[in-house]
């Protein structure tokens, strides 16, 4: 039986959202650089997001390039960044046959332009689409989310159109930039480092946490498939206790 035939697939996470991390490390075991590691992790999307296609995942969404990461050698940004560019514009049609939809999360106006015209070029091309929501977190920070959403708030309260009593839970969620997405089931983070990195903290509140030797350039299908499985054999209790999940079983 193939791992993905184990899977419940009445029961899969609605939301995947994975910190794709090791392709430095990876190029090196190769003896390579590190953008050769970059380079190879792009296969890993295609497995990630075949895995999610077949699994009935319907929002995937991949920690590509964090606001931390602009502190790196300029030639590894820049080599990102042309990464980037050169993904997206390949795949752009294929992506679009079949069925996804490309979103992203993030500061697109600090990327260099050619990168934000082809992001945008994209999210314009598969709007309609109805597949997997594949959302590409580029030049994201949790906590500059955070602040940004505090300060709009901040703005509609002194400004008058909003009264401090309506700042709940739903309202602060549908205020960032991640509004309209589910929060995410389940956090995958590869390469066996066991930190978030500064990676959707209001959103992961209740997710469940997965984590992988495996380096992100090395990731198949397989990896996903496993972590779905492992993510079906947890109790997720919410605050309440056995008995009471039980029970509304
Ligand atoms: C993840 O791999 C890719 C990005 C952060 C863009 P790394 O480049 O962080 O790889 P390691 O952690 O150095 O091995
Ligand atoms: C997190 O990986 C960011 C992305 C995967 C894009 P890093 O490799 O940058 O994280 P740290 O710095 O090791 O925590
Ligand atoms: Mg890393």
């Amino acid at each position: 039986m193939s791992t993905l035939e184990k899977i419940d697939l009445n029961n899969t996470p609605e939301h995947i959202a994975i910190i794709m991390d090791g392709n430095g490390r990876w190029a090196k075991q190769q003896g390579e650089k590190r953008l050769f590691g970059h380079n190879t992790g792009v296969e890993s999307v295609r497995e990630a997001l075949k895995a999610a296609q077949k699994s009935n995942v319907k929002y995937l969404t991949l920690y590509a390039f964090s606001t931390e990461n602009w502190n790196r050698p300029k030639e590894e940004v820049e080599g990102l960044m042309n990464l980037l560019v050169h993904t997206i514009s390949n795949e752009v049609d294929e992506l679009n046959k079949s069925n996804v939809r490309i979103t992203t999360i993030g500061d697109l106006d600090g990327l260099p332009g050619n990168c934000k015209d082809e992001m945008v070029n994209a999210f314009e091309r598969t709007k309609t689409n109805t597949g997997v929501n594949l959302v590409l977190a580029l030049n994201y920070s949790s906590k500059w989310e955070i602040l940004e959403t505090v300060k709009s708030i901040a703005n509609q309260v002194k400004e008058g159109t909003l009264d401090t009593d309506s700042i709940n839970d739903e309202y602060f969620s549908n205020s960032l930039s991640t509004k309209g997405i589910p929060d995410p089931e389940l956090l995958i983070r590869t390469s066996g480092e066991h930190r978030i990195s500064n990676f959707l903290l209001w959103q992961i509140a209740y997710s469940e946490l997965y984590f992988t030797e495996v380096l992100w350039p090395d990731f198949k299908e397989e990896d996903l498939y496993e972590a779905v499985l492992n993510y079906q054999s947890r109790e997720r209790r919410f605050g309440m206790v056995s008995e009471q999940i039980e029970k509304n079983l």
